[in-house]
This record gives C-alpha cells, structure tokens and sequence, in this order.
C-alpha cells in the first residue's frame, strides 16, 4: 500500500516495530501519525490464541485511534476479513469485530475493508492443517482468495477516495473449496503432501458445515486469478 501510494506522489509513512513504532505500547505511535490526513491499519497479531488475539485488536485499535483523534486525522482505513460478523465461535473472528465496532465507534470517519484470504496465506493453512505423515484433512467449504498485490491497489483506492463509514468487501475473482485452493498451491511448487477432504475438518479451529467464506453479490471483485498468480510467484516444477 505504501509503495503504491508513494507511486502516486503521496508522502507515506510505514509504521511497524520494525521502524519502531509499536502500537501495543503506544511506543512512537504519536510522532508516526502527527500530520496525517489518512490512517491505514493493516495489523495483525503475533498471537492467534483467544485471549491474546482479542486483547491485541482491541489495544492496538484504541491506541491508535486514540493518537488519531489527537492528531485530527480525517479518514482511517482498515483491513478486516470477509466473514467476520458470521464466525463469532473463532477468537480471531472476535478480535476483528471488537476492532471494527471501536473503529466505528471512534468519531473518526472510516472505511472497514474486509478482504478474502490472500493467495499468499494458503501455504501457512496447508501447515496449520497437516498432521503426522504430511497428510493435510481440509473442508470442502467455499473459499474466493485473492492476490496480496490486489488487497493493496483496493485498499490504496479506499485510502484515497472518501470514508465510506460502513463496510466494504473485495474478493478474488474463483471460487474454490478450501481444500482445493490449497492442492492447487502444493502441486505447483511441488508439495508432496496430500489434501485429504474431511468435511469435519476445521478452519482455524472453526467449523465449516454449512458455512463459506465467500463475500457477498456487493463486494468488488479484482483480477488476478489463482493459477497466473501461481506462474508468476514460483518456478516451473519439474
Ligand atoms: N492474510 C490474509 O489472508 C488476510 C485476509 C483478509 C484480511 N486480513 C487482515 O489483514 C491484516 C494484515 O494481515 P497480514 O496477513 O498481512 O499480516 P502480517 O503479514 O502478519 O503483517 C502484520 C503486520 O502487523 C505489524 N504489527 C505487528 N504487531 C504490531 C504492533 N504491536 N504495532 C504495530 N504494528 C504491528 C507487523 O509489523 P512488522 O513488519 O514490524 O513485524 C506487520 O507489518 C490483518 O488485520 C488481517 O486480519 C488478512
């Protein structure tokens, strides 16, 4: 988002405690914000556990907000997942809510983008997701992934257009199972590992019986497609 925004002639900033800014502390938070027009949270927790996950978002997203409405910042932008008001049994999905009511409720107008899994993330679920002799049980449940380049160029697009002060979606353009998504990633990098359909198999811990992560017929679908973004990001095998 940043290399994009720069692209366009825009002064960025990219905050993270890897530039020292730690927005749990609130270390350099202030200075970083300080005569910005536009705020974009794109964090996300080093923990995934129930407890922490939630207190993560909830600190990260009032400190922030916090040294926002002091710096007078006129729109925050943030990134959430599609599907978060439907997996309230999952900590994470919690998390992601509680972030989103503070940001609604902030004062300061917004724009909650809530994006599909990125094509980036499948090969950290196929791991999650294996167990012992490299099998990996996943369910056949609907998945519509997208490019991690194309989360950015949307969310570079929200950032400089108007809050929208409500909730947008944006998907990739196929939907797969999510057992699917992720043989189609082993295959072409040439994954040994075998994708096992189990029904009862769960999503991060969640359950996905009747259930999908697919956006809805409003969200904005982008371009890249699984298999092109496979060809571009990893060597023929073989
Ligand atoms: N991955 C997906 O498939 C997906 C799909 C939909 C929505 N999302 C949402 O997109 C957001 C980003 O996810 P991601 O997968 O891109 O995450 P990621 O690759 O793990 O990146 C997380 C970022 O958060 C920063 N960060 C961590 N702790 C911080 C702190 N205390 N203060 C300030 N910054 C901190 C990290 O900074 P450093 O670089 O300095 O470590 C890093 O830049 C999340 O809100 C997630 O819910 C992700």
């Amino acid at each position: 988002v940043a290399r994009l925004l720069g692209q366009l002639g825009h002064e960025v900033i990219a905050a993270s405690p890897k530039t020292g800014v730690d927005a749990v502390t609130g270390e350099g938070l202030e200075q970083a914000v300080s005569g910005a027009g536009v705020v974009v949270d794109v964090m996300n927790a080093p923990s995934w556990e129930d407890h922490a996950v939630v207190k993560f978002f909830e600190t990260t997203s009032h400190n922030l907000l916090t040294a926002e409405a002091k710096a007078g910042v006129q729109h925050h932008v943030a990134l959430s997942v599609v599907g978060t008001d439907r997996f309230q049994d999952s900590g994470y999905f919690r998390a992601k809510l509680a972030q989103e009511k503070l940001i609604e409720s902030s004062g300061i107008p917004f724009t909650i983008v809530r994006a599909t899994q990125f094509f980036e993330f499948l090969h950290a679920l196929a791991d999650f997701n294996t167990v012992d002799g490299g099998e990996i049980r996943l369910p056949p449940a609907k998945m519509q992934p997208m490019a991690a380049e194309d989360v950015a160029t949307e969310l570079a697009d929200f950032t400089l257009g108007t809050p929208v002060s409500g909730i947008v979606e944006i998907a990739g353009p196929e939907v797969f199972g999510i057992d699917e998504a992720v043989w189609q990633v082993l295959s072409a990098t040439g994954d040994q590992r075998r994708v096992v359909t189990d029904s009862k198999a769960l999503y991060y811990g969640i359950s996905m019986s009747g259930r999908t992560l697919t956006p809805g017929a409003n969200a904005r679908i982008t371009s890249t497609r699984l298999a092109e973004w496979l060809k571009l990001s990893y060597q023929p095998v073989g």
